[in-house]
């Protein structure tokens, strides 16, 4: 089981698809375990994407990631780190496949709706910028049928 940060861009709250963007998830299988509205400023920004911070398209994509509230998830599943980076699509929407977020909502590489962790290490790291440990609930998967099992 893997656990990963998924972030509904402010663009995503903005254009009211929070909903269609959670059912998606919901529908593939994956499991919310950990949720919030968040107001990111420059500091968390900075820290989130902390890879970028050098790069010349990083002074945009931070004014834009603090512009307004987004919501944050804690997403658990099998491989569930692969998964939602599929359900999310190519990073510039010119090229994400028809079916994924990016192929079907989006039409620019700045305003690309949803943000989903690259590896296990950045999916920790990530998940600990938004989430108290207690925020994120555990399930007992011996006492918790409705969870989903392959
Ligand atoms: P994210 O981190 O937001 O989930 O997106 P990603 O992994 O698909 O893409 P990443 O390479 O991590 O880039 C982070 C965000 O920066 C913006 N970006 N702009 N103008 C550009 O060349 C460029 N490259 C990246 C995108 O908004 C991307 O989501
Ligand atoms: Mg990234």
């Amino acid at each position: 089981m893997q656990k990963t940060l998924v972030l509904l861009k402010p663009d995503a709250v903005q254009r009211g698809l929070v909903g269609e963007l959670v059912s998606r998830l919901e529908r593939k299988g994956l499991k919310l375990v950990g949720m919030k509205l968040v107001r990111m400023d420059d500091a968390l920004a900075r820290q989130h994407y902390a890879e970028h911070v050098d790069k010349p398209f990083f002074k945009g994509l931070a004014e834009f990631i603090t512009s307004g509230p987004l919501v944050a998830m804690a997403i658990e599943g099998e491989d569930a780190i692969c998964m939602v980076r599929t359900l999310m699509g190519e990073t510039n929407p010119a090229n994400a496949a028809p079916g994924t977020v990016r192929g079907d909502y989006a039409v620019s590489i700045g305003l690309n709706l949803v943000h989903g962790s690259d590896s296990p290490e950045s999916a920790q790291r990530e998940l600990a910028l938004f989430f108290k440990e207690d925020e994120i609930l555990e399930y007992d998967r011996a006492t918790d049928p409705w969870i989903i099992e392959s």
